[in-house]
């Protein structure tokens, strides 16, 4: 049996970083505020020079090596954003090409924040239907660019940045047994498109446009969406929240994250929160977290990792894999 199994990780962040204070005076808001509303207290914000292509092939970089491979050992790059360079070429295209990389292939993936649990799931089916063997998954974005800025109600909530995984088959048994994903599951409903959306398009508006979000409608389903979700994934890979070692969720808000952890009986202390340090970075806000809990030792090989994400759509989905 083909499992896709982590073998490296890396992140990379802009050089600014935005205190709560910096809102100050700005807007009608407070530290406090979005300190206890939300749990955040600072988000990196892109210069013009650092771009979704810039960071998320500063990530693939230190995935690589952190993996000790080249790009000639990558045959797939999956890259989710709803923030790309450009209409088109896709961006993974676009950092397929300053990583070096003239073969194999890339694709964008856009599932707004839950686009990374979205591109893990896409790259584990490649991989265990034999089409690569080596897929970089990249979470990069610039939600900065897409925020009104005198919009108290979202302005204050995101943040920019990148995080990639390297995943690569493996099979058979011994040091690789029970590790790799485990178990998914994906669900999205149109029927909430407006209640979190970008006001431009190319083909409707012809213009960028603002992030819209009525985020009250949007807590209200999210942690009904997520547990369930993760109910599923619990079901298919018959465990509980007991056996889990770490839960890594999206970093929206840490009242849902706290909120759904409880409801799943899943203990505090299991669970990464780096919304405080990034705010919401949307498709690379799982791989960020994962890249912190990595670095400080927390995560470690052979443990049970969940991975979970609802966003814009709405999308959501959850990933167990064995680290
Ligand atoms: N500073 C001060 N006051 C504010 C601010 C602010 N930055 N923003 C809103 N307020 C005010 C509101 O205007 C409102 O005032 P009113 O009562 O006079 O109308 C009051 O604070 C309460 O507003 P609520 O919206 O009810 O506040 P809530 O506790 O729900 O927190 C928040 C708002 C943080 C947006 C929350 O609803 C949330 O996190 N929602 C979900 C976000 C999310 O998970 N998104 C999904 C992923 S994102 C993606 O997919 C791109």
């Amino acid at each position: 049996m083909i499992r896709s199994v982590v073998r490296g990780i890396g992140s990379a962040l802009p050089r600014r970083i935005m205190k709560n204070a910096e809102f100050e005076g700005v807007i009608d808001t407070s530290d406090a505020w979005i300190e206890q509303r939300t749990g955040i207290r600072q988000r990196y914000i892109a210069a013009d020079d650092e771009t979704t292509a810039s960071l998320g092939e500063a990530a693939a970089r230190a995935a690589l090596t952190n993996a000790g491979l080249t790009v000639d050992d990558i045959d797939l790059i999956v890259l989710a954003t709803s923030t790309p360079n450009n209409t088109f070429p896709a961006t993974a295209v676009d950092i397929q090409n300053r990583l070096g990389m003239q073969h194999g292939f890339a694709f964008d993936m856009q599932a707004v924040c839950s686009g990374f649990v979205y591109a893990v799931t896409t790259a584990d089916a490649y991989i265990r239907g034999g089409m690569a063997k080596r897929v970089l998954v990249i979470g990069a974005e610039t939600f900065s660019r897409l925020l009104d800025w005198k919009d108290r109600t979202t302005c204050v909530l995101f943040g920019d940045g990148a995080g990639a995984l390297v995943l690569e088959a493996a099979e058979g048994e011994g040091a690789i047994k029970d590790r790799g994903v485990l178990a998914a599951a994906l669900r999205s409903d149109g029927q909430h498109k407006d209640k979190l959306y970008v006001n431009g398009g190319v083909s409707t508006t012809g213009t960028i446009g603002h992030l819209k979000m009525e985020g009250r409608e949007v807590f209200k389903h999210a942690v009904g969406m997520i547990t369930d979700v993760i109910e599923a994934v619990f079901d298919q890979a018959k465990i509980g929240a007991e056996d889990l070692d770490w839960f890594v969720p999206h970093q929206a808000n840490k009242r849902i994250i706290d909120a759904s952890a409880k409801k799943l009986g899943i203990a505090a202390e299991k669970v990464v929160i780096t919304v405080d340090q990034h705010g919401n970075t949307s498709a690379a806000s799982v791989p960020l977290a994962l890249a912190v809990a990595v670095a400080d030792g927390r995560i470690k090989r052979g443990d049970l990792v969940l991975l979970e994400a609802m966003g814009g759509g709405f999308t959501w989905g959850a990933v167990l894999l064995r680290w």
